[in-house]
């Protein structure tokens, strides 16, 4: 088989395999940020992506796409269902963040999880050159460091976390926490979105596995008594700025945001939400506050509408199902109370749009609305404001996600406190428009100066000086 440099490993590839209903099948963009970041990354650099394709059974044959080598890795029923849906995200995926939802542990699960990350790790051995570098991507994939080290000692190893790391007070209750703390040192370099996720991996490994850590190293004794150095910082993760810039200027683009505010009644507020259906992600706080806006006569339609796009996702998971009732019923409500023929209080949608219609939505929209109860970084935050080319619009975000850290500018919010909430929206509805494109222009030089490219270069740059083989201890 063809060898590579640049080897990136993600769950999921950039594209899903779907089956359509005529029997045959089409690729699709997949979702999240995660393929969103690394897909503008990985064209034109000429490496291999290992991944998985979406769906359950025999993979398809490796294939080009873009420039890109994809090389699918299988997931039988099972494993998707014990793997994916079980171990990933339903186990680490509120372990992770915060214990929004309680996380189940079965120990299928994790026999699972090693079993399909020992697969990607086999994979990504064989694709990857001499001395190539290997780069790792997130919480689905944490013991394949260590396993590609032992197999190849010649490659370099790095993994970044699209989520947060937990404090260890939350980490410490899985009980396979040591060996996922082992997996990730098999790397030389750990990304993180944040400073707190890195020392929330740094003191898992001094408290659970006694390790010693000096600033943002960590030290390991091998079992032949040799010592490894394994870095952990925080690199936070961008988007395409150009690229996002340079499609919300197209006059196509421009003339379907005109469209969508036309299709609402031109109101003078559109508030608009983006997300994947998930918990995390605060939409039932954000509607809450919302529909008691409404209550209180502070919004009306059609002066004021609400369009929430939600991505249909895990929809196999319990806490994903109960999510889309609850949030479907309470847009029903609210509609039913505050709506009027031919104007909805709320527009739910529940779809994945292609990047010119939400280019298109983001231009259209007064105010977003970024409202998660913790969130790695939120990507959605930065593509808003990448998209504003105009200067206008407004930033509601809350502090419990990485993009907060670093759009010190938005309209900042506690999600968990709906009056503080109500009075954010309300604030960032009302604010003089010199004030609001004050905010946006710095915003807007954050993200052009930090873009996804940026971002990329630091981490490979941090991997390539990270200690490379393991030294005798004296
Ligand atoms: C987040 C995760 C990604 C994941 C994405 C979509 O962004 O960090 O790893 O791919 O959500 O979730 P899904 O389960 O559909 O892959």
């Amino acid at each position: 088989t063809h060898t590579f440099d640049l080897v990136v490993a993600a769950n999921r590839l950039p594209v899903d395999r779907v089956v359509l209903p005529d029997g045959g099948t089409e690729w699709r963009r997949s979702p999240g940020g995660l393929v969103t970041a690394m897909e503008s990354v990985m064209r034109g650099r000429e490496g291999a992506w290992v991944g998985w394709a979406g769906e359950a059974g025999d993979a398809p044959e490796p294939f080009e796409e873009d420039g890109m080598f994809l090389r699918p890795v299988p997931l039988s029923e099972d494993e998707v269902a014990y793997y994916y849906e079980g171990f990933a995200n339903d186990t680490l995926w509120p372990i992770y963040h915060d214990v929004i939802v309680p996380a189940t542990f079965h120990r299928l699960w994790w026999t699972a999880y090693e079993k399909v990350n020992r697969r990607f790790a086999e994979a990504i051995c064989d694709v990857a050159a001499e001395g190539a570098t290997v780069w790792v991507h997130d919480y689905q994939l944490q013991l394949v460091p260590a396993m590609v080290r032992e197999m190849r000692p010649d490659v370099r190893i790095g993994w970044f976390n699209h989520i947060p790391f937990p404090p260890v007070e939350l980490f410490a209750q899985l009980p396979w926490r040591r060996r996922l703390v082992e997996g990730l040192l098999g790397a030389d370099f750990l990304g993180f979105q944040r400073v707190a996720d890195a020392h929330n991996f740094l003191r898992a490994c001094r408290q659970l596995l006694g390790l010693s850590t000096k600033g943002e190293t960590v030290t390991s004794t091998l079992e032949d008594g040799q010592t490894r150095v394994v870095r952990a910082s925080a690199i936070p993760i961008s988007v395409d700025f150009t690229g996002l810039e340079e499609l919300s200027r197209r006059p196509e683009v421009i003339q379907r945001a005109k469209e969508i505010r036309e299709s609402l009644g031109n109101p003078e507020t559109i508030f608009l939400g983006v997300d994947r259906l998930d918990y995390t992600k605060g939409i039932r706080h954000r509607l809450k506050a919302y529909a008691e806006l409404l209550e209180d006569g502070e919004v009306s339609p059609p002066e004021q509408v609400f369009m929430q796009v939600a991505t249909p996702s895990r929809e196999r998971v319990d806490a994903y199902r109960e999510l889309r009732e609850e949030v479907e019923k309470e847009v029903g409500r609210v509609n039913g109370e505050y709506g009027d023929i031919g104007s909805a209080a709320v527009h739910y949608l529940h779809h994945s749009y292609p990047r010119d219609e939400m280019a298109a939505m983001f231009l259209a929209a007064d105010v977003l609305l970024v409202t998660p109860l913790r969130d790695g970084m939120n990507l959605v935050a930065k593509e808003y404001v990448a998209c504003r080319h105009d200067g206008a619009g407004a930033l509601v975000l809350s502090e419990f996600t990485g993009a907060w850290h670093e759009l010190h500018q938005a309209y900042v919010c506690n999600p968990h406190d709906i009056a503080g909430l109500k009075q954010t929206i309300l604030t960032a509805m009302r604010a003089p428009e010199a004030e609001r494109r004050r905010r946006m222009k710095a915003m807007r030089r954050r993200v052009a100066d930090h873009d996804v490219q940026r971002w990329a270069s630091r981490f490979l740059e941090a991997l390539e000086q990270a200690p490379a083989k393991p030294t005798r201890t004296p």
